[in-house]
């Protein structure tokens, strides 16, 4: 077999793992051995890639390799589950400036030698590098935003879509002018030094809290920059699989905004979602006071509960209550008790994060239940225990017309017959609104750390069993 079919060889499994790979990841079940196909078709593709006849040395890609491995290692192994969607900004910044790289490496190769790229190819290498250059800022602002180091809130000034508008249309004349004109060179790197301005200026007005939509969206242009780089390169793995990520990119951010009752267009320009500056707000002194409760008295109606429905949200990654909540699940099994999960889909601060968090914990699958699933369940239910939820439980999302949550589907804990929350103060979620389910009269609100209060629930119950 020649070299060259063995890599072709190579690329189409790769392809086909990498399609598999994502299947498996529709589902819980099947998302580790999803993960495991995409590793294998990782390293097919990579082994292609190193069996190329272009490749001159190995020396520097060995250096390269080795570097990339010990960060990528380090990387996995210390950023914990709840800073994911501040790494997942990271590496795609940097997705974003290799491919960009590339594409100038190219073109630069290319005019050193007196080559013409053909229309084809500086379509490809246009685009390629501004949707790489606006990933790279794009993603840095991103990352900037969820790790404090530019302000969260949305950064907003008067005309500001319309300046957006005009740079992307600007880029866009840039690039369709490189391609009437290859050689034009001030104007390839004018569209390269545009795009990334586009990346700083489209994520200014996005809050910080809505970054992970936005981080999907990123992720979809770093895909179809990976795309257009297999076009210049004529490379069919970097084709196939860039498309793949742009397209999964852009369906998990379509499916983020419709959980979240938003539309793209609105967290794109809505300047939406900032995260609350300064001491957050708390629920008014003129409302209804919340009805604070013990563990012993939050303790005493567990143990009469006969049916339980678990409600996990960010708080729950937070404090990494997820063990002491199958735990406390198994000492009210042994108590008679049937406990059920319930999952909403933009629970936490990344798709599957809850799921993600359970699974780690050991907790059977066949407890977990969607949204549409459990929602009719809660009103035939003792107890709903919400754990670090705030907004998926939020009943203005049902019936204030005037909150920024209206419309949202959210789960239905307050029609249990009590609803226990915990969380460490009175302070809003995301969103940044109040939740009527605190004040409502069988809510009994739990304050302090989630693990140490539901670890104190199981230490009670097992004390007086
Ligand atoms: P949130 O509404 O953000 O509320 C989380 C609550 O956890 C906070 O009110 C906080 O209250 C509490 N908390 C934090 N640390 C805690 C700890 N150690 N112990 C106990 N409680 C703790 O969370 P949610 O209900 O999961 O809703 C998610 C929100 O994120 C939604 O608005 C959603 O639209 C948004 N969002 C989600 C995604 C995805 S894909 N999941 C993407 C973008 C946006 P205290 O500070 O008082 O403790």
């Amino acid at each position: 077999m020649t070299t060259e079919l063995f890599v072709q060889l190579c690329y189409l499994s790769a392809s086909i793992l990498f399609i598999l790979g994502l299947r498996g990841l529709g589902d819980a079940q099947t998302a580790r051995r999803g993960i495991l196909l995409a590793e294998i078709g990782m390293a097919l593709a990579i082994i292609g890639t190193l069996l190329r006849h272009e490749i001159i040395t190995y020396q520097w890609i060995l250096v390269g390799s080795v570097i990339g491995a010990a960060i990528g290692t380090w990387i996995s192994l210390s950023i914990p589950m709840t800073m994911m969607p501040e790494r997942i900004a990271f590496s795609h910044a940097f997705g974003g400036l290799a491919v960009s790289l590339v594409g100038i490496s190219e073109y630069w190769h290319a005019q050193q030698e007196g080559l013409t790229l053909n229309t084809l190819q500086i379509t490809a290498t246009g685009f390629e590098v501004v949707l790489g250059a606006l990933t790279f800022t794009g993603s840095l602002m991103a990352f900037g935003k969820l790790q404090g180091f530019t302000p969260g809130r949305p950064m907003t000034f008067p005309g500001q879509n319309a300046f957006n508008f005009g740079l992307i249309a600007a880029t866009l004349g840039l690039v369709g002018y490189l391609i009437a004109f290859p050689h034009a060179v001030f104007v390839f790197y004018a569209a390269c030094a545009l795009a990334l301005v586009i990346g700083v200026s489209l994520v200014l007005p996005i809050g910080g809290a809505d970054m992970p939509v936005v981080i999907c969206l990123l992720n979809s242009y770093a895909g179809l920059a990976a795309s257009a780089t297999g076009f210049a390169l004529k490379n069919n793995v970097l084709i196939i699989c860039g498309a793949l990520d742009g397209g999964s990119g852009f369906i998990l951010g379509m499916m983020m905004s419709k959980a979240m009752n938003r539309s793209f267009a609105n967290v794109l320009f809505g300047a939406f979602g900032a995260t609350p500056e300064g001491p957050q707000k708390q629920l008014t002194s003129t409302g209804p006071a919340p009805n604070e409760a013990t563990v012993e008295d939050a303790a005493d109606v567990l143990r009469a509960a006969r049916s339980l429905i678990v409600v996990p949200g960010y708080g729950m990654a937070v404090s990494q209550a997820q063990h002491a909540v199958r735990d406390l699940a198994a000492v009210l099994k042994l108590n008679g008790c049937e406990v059920k999960y319930a999952i909403h889909p933009v629970a936490g601060r990344m798709p599957g994060h809850m799921n993600v968090l359970l699974a780690e914990a050991n907790v059977p699958y066949d407890q977990l239940f969607d949204l549409e699933q459990i929602n009719d369940e809660f009103s035939a239910t003792d107890v709903a225990l919400v754990v670090g939820a705030n907004d998926v439980v939020n009943p203005a999302a049902r019936t204030d017309q005037s909150s920024p949550i209206f419309g949202m589907p959210i789960l239905n804990a307050d029609a249990a017959r009590t609803c226990i929350v915990l969380k460490r103060s009175l302070n809003p979620g995301f969103a940044g609104i109040e939740n009527g389910l605190f004040v409502k009269p069988n809510t009994m609100m739990v304050l302090g750390d989630a693990k140490k209060t539901i670890s104190a629930f199981t230490h009670t119950l097992k004390e007086t069993a």
